[in-house]
């Protein structure tokens, strides 16, 4: 694989980033991960401005600019040969050459790495015809969700309770109301309307939720913005998930309950496919 680090692309096994660098030792470092369907970029403006609001709640300097970002993402998708998959970019603050938690001046650079992830079969992914199960866990994560920190050890231990528990992913509950998932936004579906939380601090501004939504208004399905609880979601008709890595993926049973007859209902699955030949 080749991968892109600060102004390089190299084999990845020579790909290197100090160990001082504050992405390490502080999770001082922001990301993003856009798909890629036959070749081409999804929804990639949305990532980049994104990128570009993260940095700047961050105070930290852009590496490039948003063109020769651009430029990177197609380069590494082009050398990789790159069908179905996805690149990842992180930036982080960089480092100073020390341990410190005061923020280095503004002669460190930021640091920039990309790699692409191979994953044949994204689209047509058979998962989403079975639905994912999961389990609810206490949403302990920092104040800030709507930025993109690479601060992932919360939803990673998540994610391991439930695979101990035989399921696939977690829904993040705070005062009772589902925040999100591990890595992707949360919806239930009642009575045909999609109700999903509104955008705050409390979570990721999803690129995939935005597209989703417009094309559920486009479909003229019903959309409610608002907080829902967990016992709200164990008694929906439905519910799934939206991330750039995984679509909308189905949920079919939330903590050992099963949602309608537990196989995928009508709406994600339709989300879905639509959401996929619209992008594509
Ligand atoms: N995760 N919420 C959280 C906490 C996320 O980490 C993500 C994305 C989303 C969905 O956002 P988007 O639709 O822009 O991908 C919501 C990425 C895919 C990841 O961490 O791999």
């Amino acid at each position: 694989r080749t991968v892109y680090v600060n102004g390089q692309y190299l084999p990845e096994e020579d790909a290197n980033v100090s160990i001082f660098d504050r992405g390490f030792l502080f999770a001082d470092a922001v990301y993003e991960v856009t798909s890629v369907l036959d070749g081409k970029l999804i929804a990639y403006d949305g990532h980049v401005e994104r990128l570009w609001r993260s940095l700047k709640e961050l105070d930290m300097a852009a590496p490039c600019t948003p063109d020769e970002l651009l430029e990177i993402h197609r380069e590494l998708v082009s050398r990789n040969g790159i069908d179905e998959g996805l690149v990842y970019l992180q930036v982080s603050r960089g480092s100073d050459g020390d341990r410190d938690f005061v923020f280095p001046g503004a002669e460190t650079k930021p640091t920039l790495v990309l790699f692409t992830q191979n994953k044949p079969g994204l689209a047509d992914n058979p998962a989403a015809k079975k639905g994912a199960k999961i389990i609810s866990v206490d949403d302990i994560r920092w104040g800030r969700r709507d930025i993109k920190t690479v601060q992932l050890l919360y939803p990673s231990m998540a994610k391991m309770m439930a695979k101990a528990a035989g399921c696939d992913d977690a829904w993040l509950i705070e005062d009772g109301h589902v925040t999100e998932g591990t890595s992707n936004n949360a919806y239930i579906v009642k009575g045909g309307k999609i109700i999903t939380r509104p955008l705050s601090n409390d979570i990721l501004h999803g690129i995939t939720r935005e597209a989703v939504l417009r094309f559920a208004a486009e479909a003229q399905m019903e959309v409610e913005e608002r907080l829902f609880t967990i016992d709200e979601a164990k008694e929906a008709d439905e519910a799934f998930t939206t991330s750039a890595s995984a679509f909308v993926m189905p949920v079919v049973e939330i903590d050992g309950v099963a949602l309608g007859d537990g196989a995928p209902g009508s709406v994600a699955p339709r989300l879905r496919e639509i959401y996929i030949d619209e992008m594509r």
